[in-house]
């Protein structure tokens, strides 16, 4: 597909198991066409199988995997089991998951600039279409963007209301990034916020809706997922209503309401 979706189906902490097989079959049939894996998620084949079994074209969809950490010197043999994994022939877009981490790696720059190089090669042999980051602030982009020859696409970020990392957004818009929202709904903790109920109930939509055409009005793409059949195609449902300027301006500016606390540059937790 050569235009990216305007939603993404999130699939972290679905199981390898033939559930999850039937969730993306359920997803498809909703209507996503954008589906973000991970290598790390451990669930590639039952997302696969999924892919498999749709009577839409590979064309039709957008396939996306990411790099993990572990993986940072063997960028091709990863990627082609991770298309291997899918059955998938090719990905749609192929992201660094995580940049080094300062408190880790003294030398943070040369191991991104080393893993970009390896993904850009990716894009020469076919093998993706599309590549780009994940988790990168905009100092790690900053310096990415000195030594790299192809742009990332995308950095997909955790976002949604109350912490909304304005200063990545910026950094990606004035340099024509896009931003993919991961987390779009705080992991669900969102739904329960005063904040975001009390809009819920102005706009007769749900609190997920909420978030997610926050997202939409910000040119933000978010990945979301659910489980349940309904839940996924109402997440879908956004389209037909408008958050007010005022509205989007309250959004926006919320303190800090929850996040899962994983910050690229400080973490120690993924090397
Ligand atoms: N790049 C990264 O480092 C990174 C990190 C984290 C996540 N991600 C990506 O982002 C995706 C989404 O993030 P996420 O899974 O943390 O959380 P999320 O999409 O923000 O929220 C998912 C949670 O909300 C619930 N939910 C979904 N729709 C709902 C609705 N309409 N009403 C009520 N509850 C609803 C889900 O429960 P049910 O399933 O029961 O509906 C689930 O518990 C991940 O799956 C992954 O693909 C990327």
């Amino acid at each position: 597909m050569n235009d990216m979706p305007k939603i993404g189906f999130g699939t972290w902490k679905l199981k390898n198991t033939a559930d999850t097989t039937q969730i993306i079959e359920s997803a498809i049939s909703c209507g996503y066409r954008m589906f973000d894996t991970a290598s790390a998620y451990m669930n590639e084949e039952s997302i696969g199988l999924a892919i498999k079994n749709t009577q839409c074209d590979r064309d039709d969809m957008f396939i996306s995997g990411k790099l993990w950490n572990a993986d940072r010197d063997n960028v091709r043999q990863a990627c082609l089991n991770t298309i291997q994994n899918l059955g998938c022939e090719y990905l749609d877009l192929y992201l660094m998951h995580w940049p080094a981490s300062k408190a880790v790696h003294d030398d943070w720059i040369d191991i991104n600039n080393r893993v970009w190089k390896q993904m850009e090669e990716l894009i020469e042999e076919g093998l993706v279409k599309h590549i780009g980051v994940s988790n990168f602030k905009a100092n790690q982009l900053e310096e990415l963007l000195k030594e790299s020859t192809v742009k990332p696409f995308v950095n997909q970020v955790e976002i949604h209301p109350g912490f909304m990392q304005k200063s990545i957004i910026d950094y990606c818009k004035q340099n024509g990034i896009l931003v993919q929202a991961w987390s779009p709904l705080g992991s669900g903790r969102l739904l329960k916020k005063d904040e975001i109920k009390i809009l819920s109930e102005k706009y007769f939509k749900s609190p997920a809706q909420i978030c997610l055409r926050w997202c939409i009005q910000n040119d933000l793409v978010p990945i979301v997922k659910s489980k349940n059949s309904e839940r996924m195609a109402s997440n879908l449902d956004i389209f037909d209503f408008e958050l007010s300027v005022e509205d989007m301006k309250y959004l926006d500016n919320l303190p800090y309401l929850c996040s899962s606390g994983l910050d690229s540059e400080t973490l120690t937790l993924f090397g």
